[in-house]
């Protein structure tokens, strides 16, 4: 039958018979298409992966240390991290438009794995990196008009502006699965629930749910009250049920509050819960009172600088399900 366990026996036989003796190299963003990927060529050819993993600082809370210990945890894969917070900050210093901040972090980040994968690359020079694995999946080839039963083959694809002496083929073992078959491949690959089971998360990350210009110390409240909304909704046993759950720090805005004995003038927060079955539309989710307002309660009472909490009752169309 045509089950799982025969896809992930199939798909990893078929990446060993490619790649060979060869290298090959990964980018891993925490999402579950890349670990997924990545865990199935780690199984194909084990230490002749490298993975890369770019820490841009715009991830949530814990996701960075999911890649670099559950992750090499359920894997043993070679992991590669570069540390490019630093980087990131000064590259989006003062930037507030919505497209610029994703055209700096696009090429920040295709600069930094372009010197990752140099390095990766010059360490075994006598057998150099051929390959480069990515979590594509089939909507994905579809919506880019490769068509059906195409050869598991782009040879030398250059992707994403990679100069011309980094060129690799591609390993894309996920382009005929859609998102649950990826997802139950990754959970017969022994990946972490949390992995498997993470809701999309945008490229741009956090970087793009701060309304305003992107800062260490914005990114920081943002992520204490990602976590709680997150936290919360999982309490609730209602990941399965949302979509998506963008909380969105509106930076820029103030406004009087009242807390203790004082007057506070702090940041909102937006909470954009969504159903959807594929982003192209949404809708916003009914989450219960209680869970609202177990979430305000604990946002406002332990994010000091968060003294309001709304909720977006906005479909898509009109609203988008990201506010930049
Ligand atoms: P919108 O906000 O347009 O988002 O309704 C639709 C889906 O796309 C995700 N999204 C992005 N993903 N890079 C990404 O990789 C981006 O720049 C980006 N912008 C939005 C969003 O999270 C939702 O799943």
């Amino acid at each position: 039958g045509w089950t799982m366990v025969n896809i992930a026996e199939e798909s990893i036989d078929a990446v060993r018979a490619r790649v060979g003796d060869k290298r090959a190299i990964c980018a891993l963003s925490g999402g579950v298409d890349s670990a997924v990927a990545g865990a199935l060529v780690q199984r194909a050819i084990g230490d002749q992966l490298t993975c890369v993993f770019v820490d841009h600082g715009l991830l949530r809370k814990g996701e960075a240390e999911q890649v670099e210990k559950d992750f090499v945890a359920a894997t043993g894969v070679n992991l590669h991290v570069v540390d490019a917070q630093e980087r990131f900050l000064a590259a989006l210093d003062g930037v507030t438009d919505p497209e610029a901040k994703r055209k700096i972090i696009g090429r920040e980040f295709i600069r930094v794995f372009e010197e990752a994968a140099r390095a990766v690359v010059g360490e075994a020079a006598a057998e150099p990196v051929e390959f480069l694995v990515q979590g594509t999946l089939y909507p994905d080839v579809v919506e880019s008009g490769g068509g059906t039963g195409a050869a598991n083959i782009k040879s030398h694809h250059n992707v994403g502006g990679l100069p011309d002496d980094l060129r690799f083929e591609l390993v894309e073992p996920l382009r005929s699965l859609f998102k649950d078959e990826v997802r139950a491949l990754g959970e017969q690959l022994g990946l972490p629930a949390e992995i498997v089971w993470r809701q999309p998360f945008p490229g741009p990350g956090l970087g793009i749910r701060i309304i305003g210009a992107v800062s260490r110390e914005r990114l920081d409240i943002l992520r204490e009250a990602d976590a709680i909304a997150r936290e919360e909704l999982t309490r609730a046993g209602l990941d399965r049920d949302i979509w998506q759950f963008p909380v969105v720090l509106l930076a820029d805005v103030r406004s009087v509050g009242v807390q203790g004995d004082g007057r506070t003038y702090g940041h909102p927060v937006v909470l954009r819960p969504v159903t959807s079955e594929d982003a192209m539309t949404a809708d916003w989710a009914r989450l219960p009172y209680e869970v609202l307002q177990k979430i305000s309660t604990r946002i406002t009472n332990e994010v000091t600088e968060i003294n309001r909490v709304v909720v977006d009752i906005t479909s898509k169309p009109p609203g988008t399900i990201e506010w930049e």
